[in-house]
């Protein structure tokens, strides 16, 4: 019998390369989308709008589909977090506990979308490990450690099957990442392939772990196809593929762009920038789900700009 799933944040730069795979795995017919502000033209599948943090729209969403499984990917994210802090406490607090209560009383499995930023300047900076220090400086990194500890409590008080990853920053040409403050390495393509020149928001020194989003794709899907017993951590996964300095990743592109230039001129996003780890420690995804993943910097940027070529018209 195939599985009938719910996507919030179905659109975003994670939701638009999910939500094709869900659909080839489930059909079309069995992958739910739920919108919000943004809703693409030419979408394919069951689509609802609204907000899920609507009590009665939502209670009528479950009754009218019968979800077995929810990928929880809707949330605001660091730098918009800091522009606005009380939005991000509500939209990624009330939404995640809105979405663990519905799939408690339903009995459904839930992905949750975790990040590096439940990190902080208190974080051992180097492989930073599962099990260390969070004490986060963002508010969107408060409510990443709230949701994994909420995650979890949900797990041992309920026996809610809830797996999450902490992602690192997502480069990917598909949709842009929004509002983060890993923005940057994505920008730092478009301005390359479109012959302009970038002023990067972070330092050119700024070290950061990254994941090409091929890998955070598989890695999701793997998660949830593992078996209950393998799942020892049930607040998120330490999830990491590559790293880079801002200036490795300018050179990176260099080889393909010789006469692109970045000038590094960094702002309020620097002190986030600064406060999360510059590589992190996945041994426990590959032991117990045994994650690997494919892309390191060279490999990352020759698809990406393959690709992004292909979609601006280059
Ligand atoms: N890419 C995210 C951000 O920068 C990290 O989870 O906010």
């Amino acid at each position: 019998m195939s599985k009938k799933i719910f996507v919030t944040g179905p659109f975003g730069q994670i939701g638009s390369e999910l939500v094709p795979e869900l659909q080839e795995r489930h059909g079309k017919e069995n992958v739910v989308a739920l919108g919000h502000s943004y809703i693409p033209e030419d979408y394919d599948g069951p689509l609802e709008q609204g907000d899920v943090r609507d009590e009665d729209f939502m209670n009528e969403l479950w009754e009218k589909y019968e979800f077995d499984e929810v990928y929880h990917l809707a949330s605001i994210l660091s730098a918009t977090g800091e522009k606005k802090p009380d939005l991000a406490w509500d939209v990624n607090m009330d939404g995640l506990k809105a979405i663990l209560d519905l799939a408690r009383d339903h009995d459904n499995r839930v992905f949750w979308a975790s990040s590096i930023a439940v990190f902080g300047p208190n974080t051992p900076m180097d492989n930073t490990p599962q099990h260390t220090i969070l004490e986060p400086v963002t508010m969107y990194g408060v409510t990443k450690v709230s949701g994994e500890l909420l995650c979890q409590y949900y797990h041992e008080k309920y026996g809610l099957d809830v797996r999450g990853l902490r992602y690192p920053g997502l480069i990917s040409w598909k949709e842009k990442p929004g509002g983060g403050t890993t923005d940057y390495s994505v920008e730092m393509f478009y301005k390359a392939i479109k012959g302009e020149d970038y002023t990067c928001f972070v330092r050119e020194d700024t070290r950061l772990p990254m994941m090409y989003m091929e890998d955070a794709i598989r890695g999701t899907l793997q998660l949830m196809d593992a078996d209950d017993e393998s799942i020892d951590i049930r607040t998120s996964y330490n999830h990491s593929a590559l790293n880079f300095e801002a200036k490795e990743l300018e050179e990176e592109i260099k080889k393909y762009y010789p006469d692109f230039e970045v000038e590094y001129k960094p702002d309020e996003r620097q002190k986030t920038a600064d406060s999360w780890p510059n590589s992190v420690d996945d041994s426990k995804a590959r032991e117990d789900w045994d994650w690997q993943p494919k892309y390191d910097l060279e490999k990352m940027t020759e698809v990406m700009i393959e690709n992004l070529e292909k979609k601006l018209g280059v």
